[in-house]
């Protein structure tokens, strides 16, 4: 179905034609260089140019599969008429990259932008799949706003230790914790971690991997029922060579993001978020993503929709299966059929058709799985925004995650001051902690750590983890792992490295979280915090070069989304003169 406001493209109009087409010296060099490459004008003439963007690098673990799937993707290209041209692109490697894969969000995305920008490409396949990679392509794309489809990585297969299944992350801590109180061997340790990661694939908790590719086909941004295939499954690569296939067409049709990305879409992908028992750092990538396509997201938004919206995937962290158990029993298009009455049906997608046409008889195989509306796992949705004096421009909590005799809590701080002073004495057995304690993390935010990183989840301080302790109340400006579980308030703005009110935060100050009334007070008088503020210091500049300098200068907030200020949508920017 081509757009209805726009005529079918022809030839003519082919973007890389400007490249490729003009009789004269610049373009005689463009084509004698194609022709370098081994192709021929019957290649590429009359043909769109579709990039691949591919995050695949040796160190993405989540992504080993990518150079199978790039060629499943050419050939679903070249049957649709296409050219394909492979641009490999920053691989942002969640488990390896310091001080966070987050801190290089933004650099993917302004990547993705130019590169598509600066080359002669019609339409782009954006191959991601581990955390950050996804807002990253589409954030750049929907800046570049060329016709773009997303191509999911999918979850890896479900991890096995002598037959007890574990989840990404999720097992990670728990059993970390157990190991800490001296409830697991060294040997069976070591069987975990053989066994936690045993397939190519994102993190197949709920986490913040499949979060986000469930948040891109909501949005519209894949082909339907993309998100939810593991990437051992055969389905996968067939699924790749459809998107190959589905680009060619959508340059035709000139079906660009920001025609996608409408603020329809966003409430979708906010709705879907919340259904799924999504990561927290969700978000923080909606609301940048939105800032690209020209739509304004605030968190209240957040906080309405997460309202009307029950937890309907029985998922880890939240729940009790992995994404292989929500693909067989639906998967996601199941799960948007369930709560279709919530949806804007009648957006936009990347084939073309409404999210409404998408999930229309979609069924639920497995009803433990993918719950009921009427049976959720939680009546309201997944993340909730807090405010109050300790946090005037908000913060989150994921209660589905969190102890449920905690979301009610007051009890008086002990205070990190970074994270290397939580290291230090978390587990000192001197530390003046009790189970009623509330652990602050200061210096976890966008500028202060930096980048932001999923420090959010502190540990238990392991003399309490020696009484049985599980959970405590815990506050960063910081995130958290969308694997991750626990009664964990973050993305405290503004920041500490800002002077805001967490900085002023000292040890024995009473705290109080009500998660019903969205509450979190810091009981310190107004006198007392202004006299800390008086006395509180600015940390020095970290960088005086380079991309951490531009970092600091230009990102912004949770609330904002971490974008770089710079990029937010504006004013287009202007197609390149080729002279
Ligand atoms: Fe890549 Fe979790 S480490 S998705």
């Amino acid at each position: 179905m081509p757009h209805p406001n726009k005529p079918r493209k022809k030839p003519e109009d082919l973007r890389s034609l400007r490249w490729l087409g003009p009789d004269d010296f610049r373009s005689f060099g463009h084509r004698s260089r194609m022709k370098q490459m081994g192709y021929d004008e019957k290649d590429w003439s009359g043909k769109p140019i579709i990039g691949i963007l591919n995050t695949w690098s040796d160190l993405n673990t989540c992504q080993t599969h990518f150079p199978q799937r790039v060629q499943e993707v050419k050939r679903g290209i070249w049957q649709a008429g296409g050219f394909p041209v492979e641009i490999p692109v920053t691989a942002l490697s969640e488990i390896f990259m310091k001080p966070s894969a987050m801190f290089y969000r933004n650099l993917l995305a302004m990547e993705v932008e130019e590169v598509l920008r600066c080359h002669p490409i019609d339409g782009a396949v954006l191959m991601g799949g581990c955390d950050k990679t996804t807002p990253a392509l589409i954030m750049g794309a929907t800046s570049a706003n060329i016709p773009a489809i997303y191509f999911p990585g999918g979850p890896m297969l479900k991890g096995n230790w002598n037959g007890t299944t574990l989840g990404s992350g999720t097992d990670v801590w728990k059993y970390w914790a157990e190991r800490c109180a001296g409830n697991i061997s060294e040997c069976a340790w070591r069987q975990i971690e053989n066994g936690i990661a045993r397939s190519p694939g994102h993190c197949m908790t709920m986490g913040t991997a499949s979060t986000m590719t469930s948040i891109a086909e909501a949005i519209g941004m894949t082909l339907p029922g993309a998100a939810s295939i593991p990437a051992a499954h055969s389905t996968h690569g067939r699924m790749a060579s459809e998107t190959g296939r589905r680009i060619v067409e959508m340059v035709w049709e000139d079906l660009c993001p920001t025609d996608i990305l409408t603020a329809d879409a966003f409430d979708n992908g906010i709705t879907v978020d919340m259904a799924i028992g999504g990561s927290t750092n969700a978000i923080i990538h909606l609301v940048a993503m939105a800032g690209r396509a020209g739509v304004k997201l605030a968190l209240d938004r957040f906080d309405e929709l997460s309202h009307r919206t029950p937890v309907i995937a029985n998922i880890r962290p939240s729940g009790e299966y992995l994404m292989e158990d929500f693909y067989d029993a639906g998967g996601l298009r199941a799960l948007m059929n369930q709560i279709r009455n919530l949806l804007h049906v009648d957006a936009i997608t990347a084939n073309g058709k409404t999210i409404g046409q998408n999930i229309e008889g979609a069924e639920v195989y497995n009803p433990k799985v993918i719950l009921s509306p009427e049976q959720p796992l939680s009546r309201a949705g997944a993340t909730f925004v807090l405010r109050g004096n300790l946090a005037p421009n908000g913060c989150v909590i994921k209660p589905t995650a969190a102890e449920k005799r905690l979301l009610k809590h007051k009890g008086p701080a002990v205070v990190f001051h970074g994270y290397p002073d939580l290291k230090k004495r978390i587990d000192d057995e001197n530390l003046n902690v009790t189970a009623d304690s509330v652990l602050v993390l200061q210096s976890g935010g966008p500028l202060g750590a930096p980048g932001m990183p999923e420090w959010g989840m502190l540990p238990i301080p392991r003399k309490l983890l020696k009484q049985g302790v599980r959970d405590m109340v815990r506050i960063s400006d910081a995130r958290m792992s969308g694997t991750s579980y626990g009664t964990c308030i973050l993305h405290v703005s503004p920041e500490t490295a800002l002077g805001g009110p967490i900085a002023l935060i000292r040890d024995g100050d009473m705290i109080e979280l009500d998660v019903e009334k969205r509450s979190l007070q810091l009981h310190v008088s107004d006198e007392e915090l202004a006299r800390r503020r008086k006395d509180w210091k600015p940390p020095e500049d970290r960088f005086a070069r380079g991309y951490g300098q531009l970092f600091s200068d230009e990102v912004t907030q949770a609330e904002l989304g971490c974008d770089f200020k710079f990029l937010h949508a504006g004013r287009p920017t202007a197609e390149p003169e080729i002279y």
